[in-house]
């Protein structure tokens, strides 16, 4: 006889589009060479592998970086017929794919499309005397796509992540001394904890149904516009959970306001076309991943001093009013960091954002650190919306 619980495991197991884990998240790049120095030197990835024309790649160079469970592939064209060649005219550096790994790629492929996804490649085996790697893609929102990846063998994903193995097959190891500076001074980012895409006005709920159906996933959170607003600029979001809630991915379109929006500001950057606006990288320290990422010069938004006057009063209150203790880090040294803290019924966050990564505004990184809530923020949205006009008025685009 068969228990309720058996067929779930079951069903579970039988389901293709079940996430193992984040495979890597490529971003198309001008000069993956340069690039890899700046992830490392600035945010203390080290620079693990290396395919390119040394190793046979002769279409493209790609970088591999890596911290914690956090794998960047660093993607650059070697020649104008490749794809990224376009691409990077058309939007400068930016997120090309969120790949997956799953138990079979192939049969991952398969599943999405019949839920109505689009192919962006088919299955492809890359394989070698030691072990496959298969890999096969679908596209989502603007030119980005998700990549499945199932490894074998060698390629095992666990062994990637223990470094003992290569990438994919045309991957060489390589060593730097910047990844022993790294070693000695370690910034601290896990994994990713979040990845959002800002898409055009009156898209978002498109895009919700589509992970839904295409992908699986669930709505975590939900906030309108009068969460997120200020004054002058607006945005409405929704967050979609992958089933075993391996990532979140909000979508983020641009609401009414009297200013333009900061997600407006982004897709006029960025030829018009969604994208991923940020990855939020884990840290189990936020104070210390964020002392050494500004040690290192990494560019955070400021807000204003009197941030820290009303926020202690909002946050403890929060905390205690669900029997939850006080924020347990220092204070004065969470306000000389500039790090914003938040909190909801499950407990409190500490979170701060890059400007972003590149001269456009676009991309940008968020370091964040959960004690329990696992929510966004919103309480420092209208704070953090009065800082990035700011930065969209120097820039001329508000
Ligand atoms: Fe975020």
């Amino acid at each position: 006889m068969t228990t309720a619980s058996t067929q779930t495991s079951r069903s579970l197991a039988a389901d293709p589009l079940a996430l193992i884990d984040v495979d890597h998240v490529r971003f198309y790049v001008g000069n993956a060479k340069q690039a890899a120095y700046f992830y490392a030197h600035t945010f203390g990835f080290n620079i693990s592998q290396v395919a390119d024309l040394t190793t046979g790649s002769r279409d493209e160079a790609d970088y591999l970086l890596t911290q914690g469970n956090i794998r960047l592939l660093l993607t650059s064209p070697l020649h104008d017929r490749h794809p990224a060649a376009e691409e990077v005219k058309l939007y400068g550096d930016g997120v090309k794919d969120v790949a997956f790994t799953v138990a079979d790629a192939e049969a991952a492929y398969e599943q999405a499309l019949r839920n109505g996804g689009v192919s962006d490649q088919e299955p492809r085996v890359i394989k070698d005397d030691r072990g496959t790697v298969t890999v096969a893609s679908i596209k989502t929102y603007g030119r980005v796509v998700h990549t499945f990846v199932s490894r074998t063998g060698h390629y095992d994903i666990e062994q990637v992540k223990r470094g003992g193995s290569e990438f994919m097959p045309s991957f060489r190891k390589i060593d730097s001394p910047v990844n022993e500076y790294n070693k000695k001074n370690p910034c601290g980012l896990m994994y990713v904890d979040h990845l959002v895409g800002n898409v055009e006005e009156g898209k978002m709920d498109y895009w919700v149904q589509w992970y839904e159906d295409v992908l699986g996933f669930k709505m975590f959170k939900h906030f309108d516009d009068t969460d997120i607003s200020t004054e002058y600029s607006a945005l409405m979001s929704k967050v979609m959970s992958s089933g075993n809630n391996l990532i979140k991915m909000p979508i983020n379109e641009p609401a009414e306001g009297k200013k333009k929006s900061q997600i407006q500001e982004y897709l006029e950057w960025h030829n018009m076309t969604p994208g991923v606006q940020h990855l939020a990288l884990r840290t189990d320290d936020e104070l210390h991943s964020v002392a050494e990422l500004r040690r290192r010069g990494v560019d955070f938004l400021s807000l204003p001093d009197t941030y820290y006057e009303l926020v202690w009063d909002r946050v403890n209150t929060m905390l205690k009013q669900h029997g939850h203790e006080a924020v347990k880090e220092d204070h004065a040294k969470i306000k000389d960091l500039g790090i914003l803290v938040d909190a909801d019924d499950e407990g409190y966050l500490l979170q701060l954002f890059t400007k972003p990564l590149q001269d456009r505004p676009t991309l940008f990184f968020e370091i964040i650190c959960r004690r329990g809530s696992q929510s966004f923020g919103k309480g420092n949205f209208k704070a953090l919306f009065e800082a990035l006009e700011l930065e969209q008025e120097r820039r001329g685009n508000l």
